[in-house]
């Protein structure tokens, strides 16, 4: 739906309002408390109306006029003792008044969770898809991720104290949005009159995890289900930030900035034009024969002072490609690396440890070995790993691979990576895809043949979005939502493709993203920045 109408259905909806308000849509304090209180253990904090273009969230307004019920509700093993002794989930509940917003579209979180993330409420508000929008923030506060140091993440030797309560990490990553999914969607029903017809989630990185927990534990509570960058093999995730910090951390190993832009430069070079359009984009990096050896240190380098690779540098750059592996069986990957085209990320999340440093030492410290002076230079690649698996991976990790029951029961889902993504190798997506295909679908079953899963690889995709510094002109915005509409309503597989568009560079300039193994193709004559000139083929 175009903008103008969608501006023009909200107008509509906000003047009918005033002359039907109380008519057409119940006063939001009206909603029945006491019986939704007898139902869930929950607490109303506060509902508020906003009329069309009075909240402002990032810079972007509501072009629908909504009621929000902020709620907290009770989880966890303390669940009967009541409010302070049992933990609690904030969750607001955006309801627009919209004739018959017979969908709802709950979102996930970002890291390490503690807030409730209106940005993408606000997106699927203002979609023109009315959806009744809801997310939570996922069971802690924001100040439980760091004891006040002030970041939103971790740090060596910083005591968070969500990683010390299981089941607020159990929420964290497995079960936040099926705590307030079921609240979420009585209050609905109490609001509009019924429950919502069709029900979706989309969230990404550690919301991509939270997406893949409710197709693996609740595979009832959503028909559609958009999983991005997902981080749901959290322990061997961290793993890999590690590893990529080990493997540059001396002076030998280190690949500095310039390093790295010269790498992705001379990726781009080679593999630019593979695709049949030079626009410094390469649309599928698998089909790129690049050699990172044709970068090594010659004699002819450094006469002419040409930017090169020492064979320690080599070593490193070629460790994140590969990815970890174990040390008693180097064939044995821990978790996939990183693409050909995303080397000029890796600065700050790899080799200058930014990951390992907010995830993966606090991970250690606080949850697997309960010691805030644990050294993670200690790291034994091969035991260490089972220890992590056995100790965490049942409370962070859900990998299941057969998704028989969802499949069954007509669910759909949407994954999608960026092929530049510098902290969650792509390659994470395409693996687990396959495997839950195979599994699922019988082991000669490919990804293309999957009728459940369809995954869409983001070419110059960064991680949940643009790889804001290095491919600025990248669309960065992505029509996922429309897409799993259509697929769960009116069966129409995603196969022609998915627009995106809005790069950070603010160019108007659209792609055409394809469900994998599909690749866009240039119809000869089009306009190479206008996503209707590519098919998927
Ligand atoms: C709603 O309650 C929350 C939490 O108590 C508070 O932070 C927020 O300011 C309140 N909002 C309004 C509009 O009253
Ligand atoms: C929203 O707020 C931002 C500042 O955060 C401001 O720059 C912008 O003009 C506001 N937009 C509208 C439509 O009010
Ligand atoms: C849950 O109950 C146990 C046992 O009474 C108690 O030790 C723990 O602190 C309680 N948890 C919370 C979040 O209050
Ligand atoms: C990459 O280049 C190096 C040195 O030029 C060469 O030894 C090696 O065989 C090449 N690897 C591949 C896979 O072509
Ligand atoms: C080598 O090139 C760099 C920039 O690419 C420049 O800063 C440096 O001065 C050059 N060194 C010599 C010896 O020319
Ligand atoms: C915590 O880790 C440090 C550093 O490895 C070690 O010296 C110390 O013994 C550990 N403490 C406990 C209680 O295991
Ligand atoms: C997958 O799960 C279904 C039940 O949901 C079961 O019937 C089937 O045997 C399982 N498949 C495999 C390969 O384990
Ligand atoms: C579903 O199909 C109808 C009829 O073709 C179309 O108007 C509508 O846009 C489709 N829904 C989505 C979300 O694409
Ligand atoms: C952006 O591109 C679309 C078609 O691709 C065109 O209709 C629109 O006018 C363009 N907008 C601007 C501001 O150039």
């Amino acid at each position: 739906m175009s903008t103008l109408l969608r501006i023009s259905l909200a107008a509509v909806a906000s003047c009918a309002l005033v002359a039907a308000r109380s008519s057409v849509f119940p006063d939001c304090s009206g909603i029945a408390h006491a019986s939704f209180s007898a139902a869930f253990p929950a607490t109303f904090l506060n509902v508020t109306y906003y009329d069309t273009g009075t909240l402002n969230v990032s810079g972007i307004v509501n072009e629908v006029s909504f009621c929000e019920f902020l709620v907290s509700i009770r989880y966890g093993k303390n669940v009967s003792m009541g409010a302070g002794r049992s933990n609690s989930l904030q969750f607001a509940l955006w309801l627009p008044e919209l004739k018959y917003p017979s969908r709802l579209m709950a979102l996930g979180n970002g890291g390490e969770a503690g807030v409730i993330n209106y940005d993408d409420m606000m997106d699927d508000l203002n979609s023109g898809l009315n959806f009744a929008v809801a997310a939570g923030n996922a069971g802690h506060l924001f100040s439980d991720n760091d004891a006040g140091v002030g970041t939103s993440l971790g740090a060596p030797g910083v005591y968070q104290p969500y990683f010390h309560d299981e089941d607020q990490v159990k929420a964290w990553l497995h079960d936040a949005i099926s705590i307030f999914t079921p609240a979420a969607k009585s209050l609905m029903e109490s609001y509009y009159g019924y429950r919502p017809r069709h029900s979706y989630f989309r969230s990404c990185s550690t919301g991509g995890a939270q997406a893949f927990s409710l197709a693996e534990f609740h595979p009832d509570l959503f028909d559609g289900i958009i999983a991005g960058c997902p981080a749901n093999w959290f322990t061997h995730l961290s793993l890999a930030f590690l590893w990529g910090q080990q493997q540059t951390k001396t002076d030998a190993t280190t690949l500095p900035a310039p390093v790295l832009d010269f790498i992705q430069a001379s990726v781009i070079k080679e593999c630019d034009l593979i695709d049949g359009v030079a626009d410094n984009l390469i649309e599928n990096p698998l089909a790129c024969p690049f050699n990172i050896s044709s970068l090594a240190c010659t004699a002819a380098h450094h006469a002419e002072n040409i930017t090169c690779l020492t064979p320690s540098q080599l070593s490193a750059a070629k460790a994140l490609y590969q990815g970890p592996v174990r040390s008693d069986s180097l064939s044995t990957s821990i978790f996939p690396g990183y693409a050909l085209g995303s080397e000029g990320g890796w600065s700050l999340p790899q080799v200058q440890g930014a990951m390992s440093n907010a995830i993966t030492i606090p991970i250690l410290q606080n949850l697997v070995y309960r010691n805030l002076s644990y050294d993670p230079s200690t790291f034994n690649w091969a035991s260490d790993v089972d220890f992590l698996d056995s100790r965490v991976g049942p409370l962070i990790d859900a990998v299941t691979t057969n998704f028989t029951s969802f499949r069954k029961s007509g669910k759909k889902m949407i994954v999608y990576a960026g092929w530049a993504d510098p902290m969650i190798s792509p390659m994470w997506s395409m693996q687990h895809v396959e495997a839950i295909t195979k599994a699922t679908m019988g082991s000669q079953t490919t990804i293309a043949e999957n009728d459940f899963i369809k995954l869409v690889m983001v070419p110059g995709g960064g991680h949940c979005g643009a790889q804001v510094a290095k491919y600025p002109y990248v669309p960065a915005q992505y029509g996922f939502s429309s897409a799993i509409v259509d697929w769960v309503e009116n069966k129409t597989e995603p196969v022609e493709g998915i627009k995106s568009w809005g790069p950070t560079n603010g160019e108007n300039r659209t792609r055409r993203l394809c469900t994998w193994p599909l690749v866009a193709k240039f119809k000869a004559g089009g306009d190479v920045d206008d996503w209707e000139s590519y098919t998927c083929g």
